[in-house]
């Protein structure tokens, strides 16, 4: 059992970076193995729209960092995406991975290959409770269930604006894990 972990924050001592790793660490207890990618580290053009993967059995024509992603995310069991809230959404470096994934759109074979794995969000947020995020992320979410994926848990961690804050807090940290726990 793989886990792919999808971290789109672009700070050091991350919050959601570091649920994500809390997360990983309970799903590998759980005895899967384990990766995270750090999407802000990589170069990831968006989706131009240009339609490349219809014709061509789901290769996308851009041949960036997202190539790699591409051949994690198919090897992969379950996943992760851990984002940080930004206006009131994911951040940007997620939504271009998530725009990336239609070249998968509409394609029975990775609908099929895809059935077989679930999905899982993180997010970490300044202010606001889940509630004031819950459309944004299900939203998300919903770009995976539409390339077939399975669902999973979405989880929010509020009042994490101070980078590293979250190793004080044991009951968002224990929210992570157990969302780690189920992806297994
Ligand atoms: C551009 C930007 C937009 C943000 N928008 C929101 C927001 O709409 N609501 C909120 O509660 N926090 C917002 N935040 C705060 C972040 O969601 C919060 O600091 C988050 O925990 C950062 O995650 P990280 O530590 O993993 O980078 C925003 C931060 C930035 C930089």
């Amino acid at each position: 059992m793989n886990v792919l972990g999808i971290n789109t924050s672009p700070r050091e001592l991350s919050n959601v970076k570091i649920a994500l790793e809390a997360a990983l660490d309970a799903a590998s207890a759980k005895g899967a193995e384990t990766e995270i990618v750090d999407v802000n580290k990589l170069t990831i053009t968006p989706c131009q729209g240009d339609n490349y993967c219809k014709e061509h059995d789901s290769e996308c024509a851009l041949n960036d960092d997202m190539q790699d992603i591409y051949q994690k995310i198919e090897e992969a069991d379950g996943i992760i995406l851990a984002s940080p809230i930004y206006f009131c959404d994911v951040n940007a470096q997620a939504k271009l991975v998530i725009d990336r994934l239609y070249s998968y759109f509409m394609n029975p074979k990775y609908a099929e290959l895809f059935s077989n794995k679930k999905v899982s969000i993180i997010a970490t947020n300044g202010a606001a409770p889940l509630e004031a995020f819950e459309g944004s992320l299900n939203t998300q979410m919903a770009a995976f269930e539409v390339l077939g994926f399975k669902t999973g848990d979405i989880i929010n961690l509020d009042d994490n604006n101070v980078p590293g804050a979250i190793n004080d807090k044991e009951e968002q940290l224990q929210k992570a894990r157990d969302l780690g726990e189920n992806l297994i």
